[in-house]
């Protein structure tokens, strides 16, 4: 085993709850010394976005083309606020991208340039949620931009983390936390995309000290990866011409890319930063190389979700209503920017049959967007408490269909591996065992209420050592992204059906292993969520995001 590998496994142990030992944690909650959510560039010049977002967009009409008004209308409907609360004097803001404690480890860059109806030369953009614009950091060098040969009305983001906004609360399990919320993160920037008939892909190829350079900008802070500092995560690649290309042969270019850093500096985020070794380490242990088509290589097309733009006419009639049937409704794109997690359920409300269906479907790895170029790894456990004509127990639902073997070995022998007899087809669902599985949700999710008085719960198992053995450790960081993405798809799913979720990040890992039978790494479970019907706390007021009632 690497080294690398084997600091991932230590940070993964180390880093578990377990009922009588939490995972190392601050103990107190250094107020005074809070990193700020927003990040900053003084000096920087600033471009603001319209504060538009879905109202009058119509589906006949996409792809929409790239041009400010709906390039402001795409970060308003993924990672802008969305609302602000206010409680007993103190107010706060919150996202249209959810994050562990509301600390919004999340950053994102633009690559872009002459946009029309935007006054925007080529360069590198900071997305500011707080007054929803774009501040500029660095030019790019044309040559190299055109080097990239990007198709028409494409355009780039890059998505960091900043550790210490999380572990200033959590400690060193939030490493965990900063890529469960990037993977939320890239779902809610793909959503967008797809409400404007955009298309996305992850541009994985690239390594962290490809994006570390194109990002510089003169700051040493994001150098590196270590606890007080900007980790640049990956790439992302949006396609307003409603395609999703396969980008290249090779995306040697992009990692040449050359950015022309200005000498602006980020706004300090607390007034002392404090150092956790095992974010360090696991954040050294994480970074990846460039890789060629590593995905591609490992397994046939058919595994993974990566789409290529098609050959021949044929194809591409076919893939074209293969898109138009996925396509998200009008309706769907305006809950983007209503999501919110629950802080309580009702504990009674018993969830229509349809509504558990639509909500099992848009977990499915093809309609979780972005696509994700690997084989789909994350396959959740249910714990059905509330669910019409389902027996209420134990389940597992199948997302990679071809892990069933390998999952049923690994798990209890008593299993009883039965599928509902009123399930849709398409929708692998298996009983495991019957019963009353609250107590088992609640206790092993930290305890939450939040988990058992919803109508179903999740516990996403993941396939660990073999998929971290055959990429390397970098591919850590992926697994909590794919969770993160099946979170996003459960909250908006659950809101389209009527009902809320809510993440959970605290639970007892191995509760849960033990609770299924699965000893070793092989698999390990790697994020919690609830789905039910929300009771709304009438103490807090809402006001609206931008201080304006149009919000
Ligand atoms: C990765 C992740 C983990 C979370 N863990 C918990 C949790 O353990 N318990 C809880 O009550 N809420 C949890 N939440 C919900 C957050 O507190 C919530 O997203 C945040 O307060 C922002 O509110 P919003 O989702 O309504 O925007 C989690 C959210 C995410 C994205």
């Amino acid at each position: 085993m690497s080294s690398s590998l084997e600091r991932i496994i230590a940070y993964h142990q180390e880093t578990k709850h377990q009922p009588n030992r939490m995972a190392r944690g601050p103990g107190r909650m250094d107020w005074a010394n809070q990193p700020d959510p927003f990040r900053r560039y003084e000096g920087a010049r600033g471009i603001t976005l319209d504060r538009l977002g879905f109202e009058g967009i119509s589906a006949r009409l996409r792809p929409y083309p790239l041009n400010g008004k709906n390039l402001s209308r795409f970060f308003f409907e993924s990672l802008a606020l969305s609302g602000r609360k206010a409680f007993a004097g103190s107010e706060w803001t919150l996202r249209v991208n959810p994050s562990s404690g509301n600390l919004h480890p999340t950053e994102c860059y633009l690559l872009a340039g002459g946009v029309e109806g935007l006054d925007l030369p080529l360069g590198v953009y900071h997305y500011q949620p707080k007054n929803h614009s774009l501040e500029l950091i660095a030019g790019i060098n044309e040559e190299s931009w055109k080097s990239l040969h990007l198709p028409s009305g494409a355009v780039l983001l890059i998505f960091t983390s900043i550790y210490w906004r999380e572990s200033w609360k959590y400690g060193a399990r939030a490493f965990r936390y900063c890529m469960l919320d990037l993977g939320h993160a890239l779902a809610a920037a793909g959503e967008s995309a797809r409400c404007l008939g955009w298309e996305v892909a992850l541009l994985d190829d690239l390594g962290s000290d490809d994006l570390t350079r194109i990002l510089r900008s003169g700051r040493e802070e994001i150098e590196d990866g270590l606890s007080g500092k900007e980790h640049p995560d990956v790439m992302l690649a949006l396609f307003s011409d409603g395609r999703v290309h396969r980008m290249m042969e090779s995306l040697e270019p992009f990692a040449e890319l050359e950015t022309e850093p200005f000498l602006l500096s980020p706004n300090t985020l607390s007034p002392s930063v404090v150092p956790w070794q095992e974010i360090d380490m696991v954040s050294e242990a994480t970074r990846k190389p460039f890789t060629q088509d590593v995905y591609l290589r490992s397994h046939s097309k058919a595994d993974g979700m990566l789409s290529e733009v098609p050959e021949d006419e044929a194809t591409a009639a076919k893939e074209k209503s293969r898109h138009l049937s996925q396509d998200p409704s009008e309706e769907y794109c305006h809950l983007l920017r209503r999501r919110r997690s629950a802080q309580g359920m009702d504990g009674r409300t018993v969830m229509p049959l349809e509504s558990f269906q639509s909500i099992l479907k848009a977990i499915l790895p093809d309609r979780s967007k972005p696509g994700l170029p690997w084989r789909p790894q994350i396959n959740p456990v249910l714990f059905i408490h509330r669910v019409e004509d389902i027996e209420r127990g134990l389940y597992i639902l199948l997302r990679d269909g071809g892990a069933k073997e390998e999952i049923r070995n690994a798990m209890d022998p008593d299993f009883l591996w039965e599928r509902p007899s009123r399930m849709s087809a398409g929708v692998e669902l298996y009983q495991l065992a019957q019963g009353d599985a609250r107590l088992a949700a609640r206790e092993s999710s930290c305890r939450q209420d939040i988990a058992s008085d919803g109508c179903f719960a999740a516990a996403m198992i993941s396939r660990f050592e073999e998929p971290l053995q055959k990429y390397g450790s970098w591919f850590y960081s992926r697994l909590y992204w794919e969770c993160g993405l099946i979170g996003q798809a459960l909250y908006l799913s659950s809101e389209a059906a009527g009902f809320q979720g809510c993440g959970i990040g605290c639970f007892f890992d191995d509760v849960v292993h033990r609770m299924l039978g699965l000893s070793g790494l092989w698999h390990q479970d790697l994020y919690h969520f609830t789905v039910g019907r929300a009771l709304i706390d009438s103490r807090l007021v809402d006001l609206p995001a931008y201080g304006s009632p149009k919000g």
